[in-house]
């Protein structure tokens, strides 16, 4: 059987972030959220039969938003459903989204008796005045007690997202944020640049000039120290934004880089299936992807990966030699390489710490 990740996604917040462009929203009612999860049941039980047979899940990912705002009895009835529709492998990867507000040693307890395996908490930051910045609805203080809490209701494999270039940050709060989330040691480190998304409050804050966005090379600073002290740690830089402890990488996200099958349920959830894209609403889409989207993406996500592509995976996938596909663009990679920033060896291509930086302007050559 071929496997396959599952997307389930929340679309509920204590209250929206006026940064974040994900789709959700806060102030969901409780009647809302009931009906929600009978929405969400069903999809996955019309998923179950058209898919179900012909896969085998090793990765749920329930995201958002913020799964941890549904009373908990609600995820282990969705993972029940999983379960009944598809068969999940025993060793399955099972990730929920969390935000410190919402999270208590019961409900804790019970995500890990509904099969939650690992655990992924939005930090952002251990520094107040950076999540009072960000609008954030919990202290640091909230965060530290999560994270004892998570150890002893026995999760054993803990994310912690966090941001760096928020306005008002400089180098020295983030290497303090940066040494405190290595000391406590969770298994995964995600550190994301914080992005003014079009549509949000903080890009109208932006416009308007309330806020100084961080220089962008304060912003590589942020970047690359955190690669250096992450490393320095023992994890693995192993995506752009993401580092774990070795086998601690998180292989449902790996799907997405790896442009393996996975299936989004839920509002704005987009899956990949057999070379189709498509996504539910309010963003509908279906795209069955041609030869020339096929091979691009492959190259762009791969990319993302610090051990890039592989010459070998991509005949075996597309039964041509890369360079077969995309020997017209090598002119335009030429200074890339020759810099450094795109590192071409005998078995494939990666991007360098350095590539990084311009990964999107290297990504573009590919379109
Ligand atoms: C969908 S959220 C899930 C976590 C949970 N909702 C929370 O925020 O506590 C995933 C992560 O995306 C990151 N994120 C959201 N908006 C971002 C932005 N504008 N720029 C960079 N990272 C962002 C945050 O680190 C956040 O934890
Ligand atoms: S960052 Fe997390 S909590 Fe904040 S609005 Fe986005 S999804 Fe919700």
């Amino acid at each position: 059987m071929k496997k396959l990740g599952i997307y389930i996604h929340v679309p509920f917040c204590l209250a929206k972030c006026k940064y974040c462009g994900f789709y959700s929203h806060g102030g969901a009612t409780d009647a809302e959220q009931a009906a929600y999860v009978e929405s969400l049941v069903n999809d996955i039980e019309e998923y179950g039969r058209v898919y179900g047979e012909e896969y085998i899940v090793d990765t749920v990912f329930i995201g958002g938003g913020t799964p941890s705002i549904l009373p908990s009895p609600y995820i282990g009835e969705i993972l029940d459903c999983v379960r009944y529709h598809f068969t999940v492998a025993d060793d399955a990867e099972i990730s929920m989204e969390s935000n410190p507000k919402t999270l208590t040693y019961e409900n804790l307890l019970a995500y890990r008796e509904a099969g939650v395996n690992r655990l992924s908490i939005g930090v952002q930051s251990l520094d107040d005045d950076c999540l009072k910045a960000l609008g954030r609805v919990h202290t640091a203080a909230d965060f530290r007690r999560n994270f004892i809490m998570a150890r002893e209701a026995g999760f054993d494999n803990i994310n912690m997202d966090l941001m760096f270039a928020i306005p008002g940050h400089t180098p020295e709060t983030w290497e303090k944020t940066l040494d405190e989330a290595i000391a406590l040691g969770p298994e995964h480190i995600s550190f994301y640049s914080l992005q003014i998304e079009e549509g949000t409050p903080f890009y109208d804050m932006y416009r308007r000039g309330e806020f100084d966005q961080v220089p962008d090379d304060i912003d590589r600073e942020m970047y690359h120290l955190a690669i250096k002290k992450l490393k320095e740690a023992g994890y693995d830089h192993y995506e752009i934004s993401n580092a774990a402890r070795p086998g601690r990488e998180c292989r449902h996200n790996l799907k997405y880089w790896s442009m393996e099958d996975y299936l989004g349920i839920g509002p704005s959830a987009s899956s990949y299936m057999k070379g189709i894209r498509f996504a539910e609403a309010p963003f509908m889409e279906f795209h069955e992807n041609t030869f020339e989207d096929e091979t691009s993406e492959f190259v762009f996500t791969g990319l993302r990966k610090t051990s890039g592509i592989f010459f070998d995976d991509f005949r075996e996938r597309f039964g041509r030699d890369f360079w077969d596909v995309f020997g017209d663009r090598r002119e335009e990679l030429v200074p890339y390489i020759e810099s450094g920033q795109l590192v071409e060896t005998e078995e494939g291509l990666r991007l360098s710490e350095e590539g990084f930086d311009i990964s999107n302007a290297i990504m573009a050559v590919f379109v």
